[in-house]
């Protein structure tokens, strides 16, 4: 399995959120490595707490930006951002029960959906951001 790349095709230019994104690609990654060695399900749970704990940040920090900025399209942003905590849920359950097995296809949603949320979703935000005060 490939880790994730950063690479100017995941960058917004705002320097809070690019920075969170970044981190979230990097605790991926760290899955990935640790799915191809031990795969020792205390650690993957372990990294899987560190990414909940700064997904969670970067998405409460990310609605709140797009609340006071009033983007037009908040309501659909929100409902993706809910959809995919539903998701990750599905798959903790999984995991958190003995599913070894899922833990590769977890990993390949993971990678899939961030590469596709911010290139495809975050990215129409990002000209509101620049002409505020966010950035
Ligand atoms: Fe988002
Ligand atoms: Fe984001």
């Amino acid at each position: 399995m490939e880790k994730l790349e950063w690479s100017e095709s995941l960058k917004l230019g705002i320097v809070v959120i690019d920075y969170q994104h970044r981190k979230i690609i990097n605790i991926i990654n760290e899955l990935i490595d640790e799915m191809l060695s031990s795969c020792d399900i205390e650690s993957i749970l372990s990294m899987g707490d560190d990414l909940v704990e700064a997904v969670l940040h970067h998405l409460d920090y990310e609605e709140k930006i797009l609340k006071e900025i009033s983007y037009d399209d908040y309501d659909t942003h929100k409902e993706i951002h809910n959809q995919y905590i539903k998701q990750t849920n599905y798959f903790y359950e999984k995991i958190r029960h003995g599913d070894i097995s899922s833990i590769g296809e977890f990993i390949e949603f993971l990678k899939d959906w961030w590469v596709y949320h911010i290139t495809n979703e975050d990215i129409k935000y990002k000209d509101f951001c620049i002409k505020s005060k966010f950035n």
